[in-house]
């Protein structure tokens, strides 16, 4: 058992607790059989969900969480009001468990404490490090994150690796992508809402690279493929010590007859997307679905270009240089075309989205790099 701390942007906290919940017994115990080890009290904290489980869990939170930036375990804790004091407790940190290699890079956060000064503690940890082998390097593999606040340090390792939004998929991308794990958040929503992902049809009219799209059809399914740092763990379970433990996650259904459809005016734009599609297909080979892409001005739709029933799924664009009412319009013209399953909308609060035949169900706000953005869902 240990203490986990899965961080995620400010304001998914509560949808990353939803999240876990939902995939909580998908994950494996020791045995390769689903796990029995029930969901533990999840703490909501900023920026993240704290708890306790076993370690073989909180690892696989990795593979399955798309709301996730990373997971974090937590490896030492106490109070820190001196350098000398600071450092000395550093040499605690039972690091050879878990780590071979031994170059290790450092993140350091202070807030309301005395020790608040980032380069005199680097140096402490840095010496702490040196004595028991260490050698810190920005380009090291593995995390160190030592977070002061209020006078109490607590050091965590991390076990993603890169951050967890970095799929490997995306790697075409246009001018103002989304974050997958904002994209992320829209499947989660969508799925609440209650479109169905091997019946319902999606619709991006302004797809970009293709970010809701892929992960609309990836949302439930976890990435095997990518490289995390757990899985260089010393003391990672030997149940993953062979290619093979993926196999045993045969619980997981495989999604079969995805219907999407992207749709955007730029040709570099379609161009990334579908170079981004054989990406996903090598991450995702097990996700079955066929991505239509049509290179054109989604104002000039037609009701022959999609079926009935679809659900509208979009990041449209926004600036000044863009008239007030070109988006909704686009909105209101499928709407005439054909009738819809219903919408989800990530937009700028100044935007105002209606529909005529839709209702808005539900609506998250937040904000986005200091804009602020709603998240709303309409439904009939
Ligand atoms: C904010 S970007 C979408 C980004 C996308 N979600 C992603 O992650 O890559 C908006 C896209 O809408 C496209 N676009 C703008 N107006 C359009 C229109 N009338 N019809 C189709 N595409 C349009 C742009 O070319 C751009 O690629």
């Amino acid at each position: 058992m240990s203490t986990f701390f899965v961080s995620c942007p400010i304001h998914f906290e509560e949808r990353l607790a939803e999240e876990l919940n939902s995939f909580w017994f998908e994950m494996m115990d020791l045995d390769g059989q689903p796990t029995r080890e029930p969901l533990p009290e999840l703490n909501i904290e900023p920026g993240g969900v704290e708890f306790k489980c076993s370690d073989h869990l909180g690892y696989q939170i990795n593979l399955f969480s798309k709301l996730a930036l990373r997971v974090l375990v937590r490896i030492h804790k106490f109070p820190a009001r001196f350098y000398d004091q600071f450092e000395k407790e550093l040499w605690q940190m039972p690091l050879d468990k878990w780590l071979t290699e031994k170059n290790i890079s450092l993140k350091i956060e202070t807030g309301k404490s005395r020790l608040n000064h980032e380069r005199n503690l680097i140096e402490a940890a840095t010496k702490a490090l040196g004595s028991l082998a260490f050698k810190v390097s920005d380009e090291a593999k593995q995390q160190l994150y030592i977070r002061i606040i209020k006078d109490n340090a607590v050091i965590s390792l991390d076990t993603a690796g890169e951050n967890l939004h970095r799929r490997g998929y995306a790697l075409f991308r246009g001018e103002a992508p989304l974050r997958e794990n904002l994209a992320a958040l829209m499947a989660q929503q969508l799925f609440k809402s209650g479109a169905n992902l091997e019946s319902d049809v999606f619709l991006d009219p302004f797809v970009g690279s293709g970010t809701i799209l892929f992960e609309i059809a990836s949302f439930k399914t976890p990435n095997l493929n990518r490289k995390y740092s757990w899985l260089e763990f010393k003391n990672k379970p030997k149940i993953f010590n062979s290619e093979s433990w993926k196999k045993n996650l045969r619980w997981i259904q495989k999604p079969q007859n995805i219907r999407l459809i992207g749709i955007d005016s730029d040709e570099k734009a379609i161009h990334n997307l579908q170079e981004n599609e054989k990406h996903f297909r090598e991450i995702f080979p097990e996700i079955g679905f066929q991505l239509s892409t049509l290179n054109r001005d989604s104002l000039g739709l037609t009701s022959s270009d999609f079926p009935e029933n679809v659900w509208i799924v979009a990041n449209p664009p926004y600036g000044i240089r863009l008239k007030q009412d070109a988006v909704p319009k686009v909105f209101k013209h499928l709407e005439n075309q054909r009738p819809l399953a219903g919408a989800i909308i990530l937009h700028p609060e100044s935007m105002k989205i209606e529909f005529q035949s839709l209702s808005l169900s539900s609506q998250i706000d937040f904000s986005n790099q200091g804009l602020k953005i709603k998240l709303s869902v309409f439904t009939r």
